[in-house]
C-alpha cells in the first residue's frame, strides 16, 4: 500500500447482521489476490487502482482479443492515466480468460461486467448471473463477492440467495457501486467523493473498507439495497440537473435571458453548486441514459410511476432533435445540404460513443436528406449506420469544407484553437450551431459566422 492513513468512516447500521457464519479473517484483512471480472472501463480502472494500492489483482474477461491486447501492454480504450498505471503495476496485475485461473488464488471477487438496458429499460443482468454461475463451483475459498456493476435494487438479495443455494453461506456479499466518470476515472477512484459499501454484515463491510486503505475519500457503510439505490439515485439526480438547465436554456432563448449569466449565478448558491449546469445538447454516455431508464423501469415494476424521471428522459431525448429543427429553419430545409459534426464522443477526454447525442443528430440529418461530414480526435465509430453513411475527416478544416452548416457536438478543447475566420471561408454558408456553448459569440461573429448556441442571447449574426 502506498499510504495507510485511516479512512473516515460512517457507523455501520445497527440492523447489520453479525457475521456468525463467516470465516475468521482479521478486520485489517489484505486478500491474497483480488479477481476482477470484466476488463471494461470500470473493471480495468478498478483492477489497476487496486494494484496501485498494493494488492495483487487478476482481471478476467470473456473477449480473447481484449485479454491479448492487455497482455501485450496495450489498453483497449482511451482513459487518461490508465495505460501508465497498468504498466507501473505490471508485477501485481495479470489478465486471463479462464475463470478457474482467476478465482484460484483470489479471496475477493469484484464483478464489473456490463449491465446494458433491455428493450423494457430494465438492466440486463445476464452477465452478472453468468459470473455468479461460474462462481458456484469455484468460490468455496472466497471471503467476499463484491458487485461494482450498476444493478437494480434487490439484485444483491437474489445473488445472496443463489450463493446460499450453492452452499456458499460463508462467502460475504457486498454492493460497492462505482461513481467514477470516464475521462477522470483513475483520479476519481483514488480520490473519490465517497466509497459506498453495502453489506448485510459488519465484518464483510470492514474487509471491503480495508481494501480501500490508501484511498483519499470518506466511506459510507450501509445495507445492500441502500447501496444499490445510491448509485441509481446519484445518476438520476445528475441527469435531472443537466436536463433542468437545458430547459431553462430553452426558456432563455424564448425570452432573451442569457443562460451563461443565469447558470453562473444560480451555481453560486452553495445549496445548488456550480456543477452540471452547462446547457447543451443533452446527456449521453454509458451511464446516465441507461441508469435513468433502469430506475424508471424499476419504479414502474413496483407500481410507482416516476413522473419526474419520465420528464427528464423525454426532455433529454428531445434536446438533440431541437438542434435539427433550428438548422432546418435557418437553412430553409436540409435536403442536399452538407452539415459537419464537430465532435462525436459523448463528452471530451474519452473515445466512448455509447448513447452520444452525435448519433441522434447524424441519423436525423441523414433522414432529412442532408450529407454529413464529421471530425473527432478520438472517436472510433463502428462501421454501422449512421456512421457508415457519413464521411470522416482527419481535421476540422477539411470536415467544414463546402459545408452549409456545422454543429459543435462535443466540447473538445482543440476546437477553441481553430482558425475560425479561415474555416468560415471554406464553408458554403458559415453557419455554426455551438451545441456546447464552447466558443465566444463575439469572436465567431468577427470570424464571419452566423452563430447559434444553447440559451445564449438567442442568435448572433
Ligand atoms: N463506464 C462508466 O463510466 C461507469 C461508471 C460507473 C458504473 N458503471 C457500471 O459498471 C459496469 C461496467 O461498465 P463498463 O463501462 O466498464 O462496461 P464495459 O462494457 O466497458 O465492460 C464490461 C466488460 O465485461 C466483460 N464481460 C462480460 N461478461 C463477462 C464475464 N462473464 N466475465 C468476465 N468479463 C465479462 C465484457 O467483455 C467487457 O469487457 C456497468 O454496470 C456500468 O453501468 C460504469
Amino acid at each position: 500500500m502506498t499510504d495507510t492513513t485511516p479512512i473516515p468512516t460512517t457507523p455501520v447500521p445497527t440492523e447489520a447482521v453479525p457475521s456468525t457464519s463467516l470465516p475468521s479473517v482479521p478486520v485489517s484483512f489484505v486478500p491474497r489476490r483480488i479477481a476482477v471480472f470484466g476488463a471494461g472501463y470500470i473493471g480495468l480502472v478498478t483492477g489497476a487502482c487496486f494494484a496501485d494500492l498494493g494488492h495483487r489483482v487478476v482481471v478476467r474477461d470473456i473477449l480473447p482479443e481484449r485479454i491479448d491486447l492487455l497482455r501485450s501492454g496495450d489498453v483497449p480504450f482511451f482513459e487518461p492515466g490508465l495505460g501508465d498505471l497498468i504498466l507501473r503495476n505490471k508485477e501485481r496485475l495479470s489478465f486471463t480468460l479462464d475463470v478457474r485461473e482467476a478465482v484460484r488464488d483470489a479471496e475477493v471477487v469484484y464483478v464489473c461486467v456490463d449491465t446494458p438496458p433491455t428493450a423494457s429499460g430494465d438492466a440486463d443482468l445476464s452477465r452478472v448471473w453468468a459470473v455468479v454461475e461460474a462462481l458456484k463451483d469455484t468460490a468455496a475459498h472466497l471471503v467476499a463477492v463484491v458487485v461494482k456493476s450498476t444493478v437494480p435494487v434487490g439484485t444483491g438479495d437474489r445473488v445472496r440467495a443463489a450463493l446460499d443455494e450453492a452452499g456458499l453461506h460463508h462467502v460475504g456479499y457486498v454492493s460497492n457501486p462505482e461513481f467514477t466518470a470516464e475521462g477522470s476515472a483513475v483520479d476519481d477512484f483514488l480520490r473519490p467523493d465517497r466509497v459506498v459499501i453495502g453489506a448485510s454484515d459488519e465484518t464483510t463491510a470492514r474487509w471491503v473498507e480495508g481494501l480501500y486503505a490508501g484511498v483519499d475519500g470518506p466511506v459510507e457503510i450501509m445495507d445492500v439495497a441502500s447501496a444499490e439505490m445510491v448509485k441509481l439515485a446519484s445518476n438520476a439526480l445528475l441527469a435531472t440537473k443537466i436536463t433542468f438547465i437545458n430547459e431553462i436554456a430553452t426558456v432563455c432563448e424564448a425570452t432573451g435571458a442569457d443562460i451563461e449569466h443565469v447558470a453562473r449565478a444560480v451555481g453560486r448558491d452553495h445549496r445548488l453548486g456550480p456543477h452540471f449546469l452547462n446547457a447543451g445538447l443533452g446527456y449521453g454516455g454509458s451511464c446516465f441514459p441507461k441508469d435513468s431508464r433502469a430506475l424508471r423501469a424499476m419504479a414502474s415494476n413496483s407500481g410507482y410511476p416516476f413522473q419526474l424521471l419520465n420528464a427528464v428522459i423525454e426532455v433529454n431525448e428531445l434536446q438533440p432533435r431541437r438542434a435539427i429543427q433550428r438548422l432546418k429553419s435557418e437553412l430553409g430545409g436540409l435536403r442536399g445540404r452538407r452539415v459537419a459534426l464537430l465532435g462525436l464522443t459523448f463528452k471530451p477526454g474519452t473515445d466512448d460513443m455509447r448513447e452520444a447525442p452525435s448519433a441522434v443528430i447524424a441519423s436525423r440529418l441523414l433522414a432529412e436528406g442532408a450529407e454529413v461530414t464529421c471530425w473527432d480526435p478520438m472517436a472510433r465509430p463502428a462501421p454501422v449506420e449512421p456512421w457508415s453513411s457519413t464521411t470522416r475527416h482527419p481535421d476540422v478544416p477539411s470536415a467544414l469544407s463546402r459545408a452549409d452548416a456545422a454543429v459543435l457536438v462535443t466540447e473538445w478543447p482543440e476546437l477553441v484553437d481553430v482558425d475560425w475566420s479561415a474555416a468560415a471561408r471554406r464553408m458554403r454558408t458559415p453557419l455554426l450551431l455551438d451545441g456546447r456553448n464552447l466558443l465566444e459569440p463575439a469572436a465567431m461573429l468577427d470570424a464571419g459566422f452566423t452563430y447559434m448556441s444553447v440559451g445564449r442571447a438567442t442568435r448572433h449574426r
